[in-house]
């Protein structure tokens, strides 16, 4: 069975040189036409395409370094994580990928700039910084889009998370998932802005991975869900295009809402939203027929993050003094976009 990011791991370390020290950083990400379901759980492979917003300097930034005391080591935000931690194993499960079975001990430095007080995963941002640290470390030279489908590997929204601004994940029909891999969309938007509303920033009770393979066995919702989804994706970025906000939107949120009511009906029921959530969402709403112009959309956990235009950050500041501001566009201008 093969797996052609698999293959392309295995092929580019026969190139590869002495690890160096190297350091990469990688943005978040965050769905606006979401990824939910598997069509093969081994290659990671997507049911449906999906488009993502990158998070800017919301991200995590990963040095990989050759090991100066002969074995693994891993750290979190400066402090050691133990090797048999469930951060250090999915790493190092990661990093396996690419050594394979050869001793090449490895230090591996990990700092997520995302406030943890905002509870938004970093696995997405995670995983694509450790995949350009690795490429860099060995010297691999390899593409961004062959490095998005080597992220893709360790969690599928991390293939997104190779580039800043709107990045589409086309689900691809290849069998070895060799056509299953993200690009960046051609447009600048610099008065985008997500908000984030913090509701709940402890651990969630359930992986993203393990939430969307029991909806996708128990959930009778989710048999519409994929060509639903695959069309939202087209439209989303039709109107991301056309710089059509309502419209991108209305969609988002409708795509988020479907997403967890797929959840919800999924058997016993899977919810990320809490009752902070919904009050948070019918907050919203309530503002919204006042005439704010801002949608939410949520991932598998209990926060809520904001989709507004620049023009409305003041009106949604009074409706949510704890939001946290991020402007998606803010980091390229500074920086080369890539
Ligand atoms: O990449 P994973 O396995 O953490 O799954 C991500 C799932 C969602 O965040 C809910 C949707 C998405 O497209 O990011």
């Amino acid at each position: 069975m093969t797996n052609a990011a698999h293959t392309l791991v295995t092929c580019a370390m026969e190139r590869a040189i002495l690890p160096q020290t190297f350091t990469s950083y990688a943005p978040s990400n965050i769905a606006l036409s979401k990824y939910w379901g598997k069509r093969d759980k081994h290659r990671n492979l997507p049911l449906n395409s999906s488009l993502s917003i990158s998070l800017a300097d919301w991200g995590t930034k990963t040095t990989v370094a050759p090991s100066t005391d002969d074995r693994d080591r891993i750290w979190l935000n400066g402090a050691e994580v133990p090797c048999d931690d469930s951060f250090a194993v999915k790493a190092l499960a990661f990093v396996r990928l690419f050594r394979a079975n050869r001793q090449i001990p490895l230090h591996i430095k990990t700092e997520n700039s995302l406030p943890t007080a905002a509870g938004l995963a970093s696995s997405a941002s995670g995983f694509a910084a450790l995949t350009q640290a690795l490429n860099g470390a060995f010297g691999l030279e390899l593409s961004l889009p062959q490095q998005s489908m080597i992220a893709r590997l360790g969690s599928g929204s991390a293939c997104r998370s190779l580039w800043h601004g709107f990045v589409r994940w086309d689900r691809g029909i290849a069998e070895d998932g060799h056509d299953s891999l993200a690009s960046p969309l051609d447009v600048i938007w610099p008065e985008f802005r997500i908000g984030v509303v913090a509701v709940d920033t402890g651990p969630k009770a359930q992986s993203s991975r393990n939430g969307m393979n029991h909806t996708a066995e128990t959930s009778p919702l989710f048999q519409s869900w994929p060509e639903a989804a695959e069309a939202d994706c087209a439209k989303i970025e039709a109107s991301i295009i056309a710089h059509d906000f309502v419209h991108l939107g209305q969609l988002a949120e409708a795509n988020a809402l479907a997403m967890h009511a797929t959840m919800m009906a999924a058997r016993p029921s899977l919810s990320y939203l809490n009752a902070q959530s919904w009050a948070v969402l019918e907050r919203l709403w309530r503002a919204r027929q006042d005439g704010l112009q801002a949608y939410a959309t949520m991932d598998a956990g209990a926060n809520i993050k904001l989709l507004f235009l620049e023009a409305s950050t003041e009106p949604l500041q009074e409706v949510f003094p704890d939001v946290q501001v991020i402007e998606p566009f803010g980091f390229c201008t500074q920086q080369t976009r890539v």
